[in-house]
């Protein structure tokens, strides 16, 4: 039997937690389809999460809680299809891992089966640490995520800067410790006080990777159109736009409105001569 090319390996679980004990910071940004995760293999970066944030960025929904199971696959497919290297992990929707065990696994396993990702993400400490441990027995590694929990908005009342209070944050790094021991091999830390995300980061063995959490993480995350600008509306605090996106695509979008309507676009350029021609490929 021939065999396949061999794929560029993409970056493990492992790879993360030697990246840490190493002191070399970890990459990741969020993708929801196949061209964006060509762009983070090619720029490089080492962890691909498809968010729930899909929910709000690409569906058009007011937060991350009705983000479906299936709607998650659509998207996890989509990236798979184009990524080559990176760690390519995939949030659990609300209500896809609190309520039954059984179905826990079997939605996190049709994430990976179906979906292809090499891990998922579940948001919340003591109360989800028993599940970590069992997704983790069916061979799933599990990403956490403490801090601003997006799917805890509710409880939260609103979207806010968790673990100020001693208690919170007493809580948070008890959390984090539960966690680790159940066997996660990562830590999302949202819109933490970066003094706590360093202790939390210090405490652990395996890496924190932070959003809005300061600079002592051991990795960062940002939703991919907020640092690309693509997102319409004021940037959040913790977000850098590396680029302004959506400023030159609509540039671009109004100069093709007005080419149409003045009858410049298509010129001879852009058009097929009328009699066949060896330069008249379809592609330039
Ligand atoms: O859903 C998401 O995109 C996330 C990251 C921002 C951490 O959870």
């Amino acid at each position: 039997m021939a065999s396949k090319p061999e794929k560029e390996q993409s970056v493990s679980t492992a790879k993360l937690v030697e990246m840490k004990q190493k002191g070399v910071k970890i990459s990741s940004l969020t993708a929801y389809d196949a061209p964006t995760a060509r762009l983070l293999n090619e720029a490089g970066v080492d962890v691909i999460l498809v968010g729930d944030s899909v929910g709000m960025v690409k569906l058009g929904y007011e937060n991350t809680l009705p983000v479906t199971l299936d709607e998650m696959l659509h998207h996890v497919k989509a990236v798979k299809r184009g990524n080559t290297r990176s760690l390519l992990v995939a949030d659990m929707p609300y209500l896809t891992y609190e309520l039954d065990l059984k179905e826990t696994l079997r939605n996190a396993g049709r994430l990976i089966k179906e979906g292809g990702a090499h891990a998922v993400k579940i948001e919340g400490g003591l109360e989800i640490a028993g599940m970590v441990k069992e997704l983790i027995k069916i061979n799933i590694p599990v990403m956490g995520h403490l801090g601003l929990t997006p799917q805890a908005l509710n409880r939260f009342g609103g979207y806010k800067v968790q673990g100020r209070k001693p208690q919170e944050a007493e809580k948070m790094l008890t959390d984090a410790k539960i966690l680790e021991g159940a066997g996660a091999f990562a830590l999302v830390l949202e819109c933490v006080p970066p003094a706590l995300a360093k202790e939390i980061t210090r405490k652990l063995s395996i890496p924190t990777i932070g959003i809005g959490a300061g600079p002592h993480c051991d990795g960062q995350i940002l939703v991919v159109d907020d640092m690309l600008g693509l997102s319409d509306g004021a940037p959040l605090k913790f977000v850098k736009r590396y680029a302004d996106s959506r400023a030159s695509m609509l540039k671009a979008v109004q100069a093709y409105c007005r080419e149409v309507q003045a009858g410049s676009f298509p010129s001879a350029e852009h058009t097929f001569a009328d009699a066949p021609k060896a330069s008249d490929k379809l592609s330039t």
